[in-house]
């Protein structure tokens, strides 16, 4: 595993909710942090099959646009009931104008199709893929996951994406009903990380970053 000594990260996403959370998880980390909206990088299409496959082609095009080192994060939801859907998939659920609330309403129908009424049917998990790429090809790769259940109707008005649909497992609010802090679940040196991004966070912090 390689540490990371430069100063510069391009976190590679124009997905803004992710961009923060990002930010917020570097933010006692002495790295500046780029975001590849405010370089003007190109979105490369995701090609990939799986969540690695993205993040690191994310990875190495935002190295590739801007010679800097890039962190990229794939992630998405994926629901027992739907065969693992939305999955890689979860942002183009939401349509061309990323209507997350039409996005969740799409996961409810198809919930309701399955016959999955109850908690026990209504399981799945938030997955993400961190992948740390670095001007000389080298990549590095985190996974996370947080197991959880689909709530119906939405809760919360905090997070991005299907935060308000999804209640992490021992807990009784949703993502979108926590803060940011309490989302994460994590600071530098903490023992256990709650959301998928902050657990695939805490393996990249503890693998390849200095305080
Ligand atoms: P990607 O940019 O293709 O990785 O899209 C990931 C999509 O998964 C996002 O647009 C969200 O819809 C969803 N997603 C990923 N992480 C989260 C999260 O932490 N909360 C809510 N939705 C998420």
């Amino acid at each position: 595993m390689r540490t990371f000594t430069e100063t510069e990260l391009v976190v590679a996403s124009h997905n803004a909710g992710k961009v923060r959370e990002i930010r917020e998880l570097l933010a006692s980390f002495p790295i500046d942090v780029l975001a590849a909206s405010d370089l003007g990088l190109p979105e490369p299409e995701e090609t990939g099959t799986t969540f690695t496959e993205n993040a690191v082609l994310k990875a190495k095009a935002a190295v590739a646009a801007s010679g800097k080192p890039a962190l990229a994060d794939d992630s998405g939801l994926a629901v027992d009931a739907l065969g693992g859907d939305p999955g890689i998939y979860s942002a183009r659920w939401a349509g061309p104008d990323k209507d997350f609330a039409q996005a969740m309403r799409n996961v409810e129908e198809k919930l309701q199709e399955a016959g999955a009424t109850g908690p026990e049917a209504r399981t799945g998990r938030f997955v993400a893929v961190l992948a740390l790429a670095w001007p000389d090809g080298h990549v590095e790769v985190f996974p996370g996951e947080i197991e959880g259940t689909l709530v119906w109707p939405p809760r919360g008005e905090k997070g991005f994406g299907y935060d308000p649909i999804f209640r992490p497992e021992g807990h009784e609010r949703t993502f979108g009903e926590m803060t940011a802090d309490e989302k994460h679940g994590w600071r530098p040196g903490a023992a256990s990380a709650l959301s998928h991004r902050a657990r695939a966070f805490k393996s990249l912090a503890e693998t390849c970053l200095r305080r």
